[in-house]
């Protein structure tokens, strides 16, 4: 066979090859020119392969160069029909499966023609903290900045550390069942006896002051935050479950001057600018004076929570003298203070899980 003949048939069948290959657009085209060009038996490569024998030893060296040419070209061809194929298919795939989307490169994979750079990207929805969550952490924040470390206790407690240390006898009503979660446990815990409601939910993160000052000496100076539990009727201000901050402040020579100062500074750097606080009168076993605070922020004064002068018994029942340090405390209700602040009316709102409520924030 001479040379120029192989070769015309050579390029014949390249030319037909890559527009047969170039115009595919479904399976059925794929494989239909696939088979013909390139079937591994009878394809019209491998029947053209077959004179390549048939060309003289002299020429063999071009004959064969040209047909690996033609050969490499054509499986190219093949390999980018293929690609073209399953990329067609991918947007649909794609943008079916909604979590997959969700990574955010489906811009480039969901791209049916070129890349264009300066379309508009998809904007996707991350989640992010609980307001009451971010609240509590700029909260601790801010008493961070004024020296105050964080502190934690259980919620679940025991008589001692919700009631007797903080000055509230057996015979006092916040002890009243009605008004507590006591917890049913008759038996043995931990190889004590224990009676049927020896322990509770704690009602306030006051207990936290007396976890402290059992395992530290003064001076002491700490927030904690954290859930508290009490049975009342969930409505706009009320929930069975709520979030206080809890301040403790123990030195020589502590005032009530220094109590306000620091809930002043508290207020402002939460509230910002205009925020007025005031103390009104008021009684907390645990605390000797003690004030309800009151808080004013663009217009309207709201009640924040208790404070006071840490009581005397208090600083006896964990070992400290009352001649020596003083202290101050206070405990404000955490939603009080973020719905405040984000004019929220009800705070029921916080633990519905509404994500069009949560994600304003
Ligand atoms: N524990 C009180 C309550 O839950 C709030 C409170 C009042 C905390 C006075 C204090 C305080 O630390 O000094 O109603």
């Amino acid at each position: 066979m001479a040379l120029s003949e192989f070769l015309a048939e050579l390029d014949e069948l390249l030319a037909q090859g890559m527009a047969a290959l170039e115009s595919v657009d479904d399976k059925e085209t794929f494989e239909a020119a696939r088979v013909e060009f390139l079937g591994a038996k009878s394809g019209r490569l491998k029947q053209v392969q077959k004179g390549l024998g048939k060309v003289s030893k002299v020429d063999k060296p071009v004959a064969g160069k040209r047909f690996n040419e033609v050969k490499v070209q054509l499986e190219a061809a093949l390999k980018q029909a293929a690609e073209a194929l399953a990329g067609a298919k991918g947007p649909s795939f794609i943008s079916g499966s909604a979590s997959f989307v969700a990574f955010g490169d489906s811009d480039t994979l969901t791209q049916a023609g070129p890349f264009d750079p300066t379309v508009p990207g998809t904007h996707f929805q991350l989640g992010h903290l609980h307001p009451l969550t971010q609240t509590t952490e700029e909260l601790k924040d801010i008493m961070g900045r004024l020296g105050f470390t964080v502190a934690e206790g259980p919620e679940v407690e025991d008589r001692w550390h919700n009631f007797e240390a903080l000055n509230i006898p057996a015979e006092h009503p916040a002890r009243d069942p009605l008004d507590n979660f006591y917890l049913a446990v008759a038996g043995k815990t931990a190889g004590k006896s224990v009676e049927d409601g020896a322990w509770l939910l704690r009602s306030q993160t006051s207990t936290v002051q007396i976890r402290v000052m059992e395992k530290v000496q003064p001076p002491v100076r700490v927030i904690s935050v954290g859930r508290v539990y009490r049975p009342d009727t969930a409505d706009a201000t009320h929930y069975p479950m709520f979030h206080q901050i809890e301040g403790l402040l123990v030195d020589r020579h502590v005032t009530m001057a220094d109590l306000k100062s620091v809930l002043r500074l508290f207020a402002t750097s939460y509230f910002e600018d205009d925020v007025h606080i005031r103390f009104r009168p008021s009684f907390f076993p645990f605390t000797e004076p003690s004030v309800e605070v009151d808080m004013s922020w663009h217009g309207g004064w709201i009640e924040m929570g208790g404070a006071g002068m840490v009581d005397p018994n208090v600083l006896r029942a964990v070992g400290y003298d009352p001649e020596e340090v003083t202290g101050l405390a206070f405990g404000l209700g955490v939603e009080r203070i973020c719905a405040r602040r984000h004019g929220v009316g009800d705070i029921r709102e916080f633990f519905k899980n509404d994500v069009r409520f949560l994600h304003q924030f």
